[in-house]
């Protein structure tokens, strides 16, 4: 256990031994300066870097790839993302979860153009000022893009922190001192780097299952390996278990192939986001509210979508409707306008279970 440990702050500096693996096996990212040109001194793009570790809060390394390249090709600087149209933004990051980000991702972007003359601030305190940069956000962009020996803490260094110091408090609540222990262990050198060689260790070798104990670099002052205890931490304060909610969504064709669509209103859960009509998502199933009285048809399946706070369950409704149909809510979109891709996933789900209908019974 910890208690038996040295404190923190007599650990020996174990930065060099990680440095020297992350010089052999840095991962290769498309927003990354790779550990040869990064110690002559080269530096990220910090649009790049804060671009990317937005992302990275959805989602994996994998996934992220392509979202990130799409958008670099499309706005290459941040004066081309604060210019671009808001629908297309969020039609880019459809896919990516947790859409009030993109939004602010936007508010950002004008933010930098405007007060900022187009430059990223380079100090944590200065990025911490901007539209949705947290702590962990400015410490990445500072480490990262500004050389600066800022602490960087996600999920993977949590896990190595644990780990090397064999903390079995169990998280959220051994976050502030997972976060002193890695703090306690941030090199003057090459912080950027050494942030992003725990974050490789972490998501690499120190790997949530079955860690690669046997060709890590920190194997020897690994607390957790010599006490044998790595696979079964960090320890999680089980979550409670989250409600159900229930809902109808209305997928309406017209007869020329345009879907009826609206966009939802900037607050609130899939922000500003294009999806099918419904109703509220309610405890109990709520009253039906179709867009426009036609003769609906249910489908069998419902569409199930788990986010943070609660597990979604939707009734959804089809319906071909004639050329002069006049809905109450919504919008047609023209097949050619309309990209799948652009949807939120619930809604993306929505649409794969409906699609197959209109294409043979209508
Ligand atoms: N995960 C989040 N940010 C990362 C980074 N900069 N390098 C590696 N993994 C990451």
């Amino acid at each position: 256990m910890r208690d038996a440990q040295p404190s923190v702050d007599t650990v020996p500096d174990l930065s060099a031994g990680l440095l020297d693996w992350y010089d052999r096996h840095a991962r290769d990212l498309p927003w990354r300066v790779p550990p040869d040109q990064s110690k002559v001194g080269t530096r990220p793009d910090p649009y790049r870097i804060w671009l990317s570790e937005v992302m990275l809060q959805q989602t994996t390394v994998a996934a992220v790839k392509a979202y990130f390249e799409r958008f670099t090709i499309r706005w290459p600087r941040v004066s081309d993302l604060a210019a671009a149209e808001d629908a297309d933004v969020m039609g880019e990051w459809a896919g990516l979860g947790y859409y009030a980000r993109a939004r602010n991702l936007l508010k950002c972007a004008r933010a930098v153009v405007a007060d900022h003359g187009g430059v990223f601030p380079d100090t944590r305190e200065e990025l911490l000022r901007l539209p949705g940069i947290g702590p962990y956000t400015a410490s990445a962009i500072a480490a990262i893009a500004f050389g600066r020996a800022e602490t960087v803490v996600d999920g993977n260094v949590e896990r190595v922190m644990a780990r090397l110091h064999d903390i079995h408090r169990p998280l959220p609540a051994a976050k502030p001192e997972l976060t002193e222990a890695a703090a306690a262990m941030t090199p003057e050198t090459r912080p950027g780097d050494y942030a992003q060689a725990v974050m490789d260790l972490g998501a690499t070798i120190c790997t949530p299952r079955k860690p690669a104990c046997g060709i890590c670099p920190w194997r020897t002052p690994c607390q957790a390996r010599a006490n044998g205890t790595a696979a079964e931490l960090p320890r999680k304060t089980p979550k409670k278990p989250q409600p159900v909610r229930f809902g109808m969504a209305y997928v309406a064709r017209r007869k020329d192939g345009a879907y009826l669509l609206e966009r939802r209103p900037d607050r609130g859960l899939l922000g500003g986001m294009l999806g099918w009509p419904g109703s509220d998502w309610a405890e109990a199933m709520p009253q039906e509210t179709p867009p426009i009285r036609a003769d609906w048809q249910p489908l069998e399946a419902e569409a199930r979508h788990t986010f943070t706070h609660f597990h979604l369950r939707l009734r959804i409704y089809v319906v071909e409707l004639p050329l002069d149909a006049d809905p109450e809510t919504g919008h047609f979109l023209a097949r050619e306008a309309f990209t799948p891709s652009d949807l939120p996933t619930v809604m993306r789900k929505i649409f794969d279970l409906a699609r197959p209908v209109f294409d043979t019974d209508m």
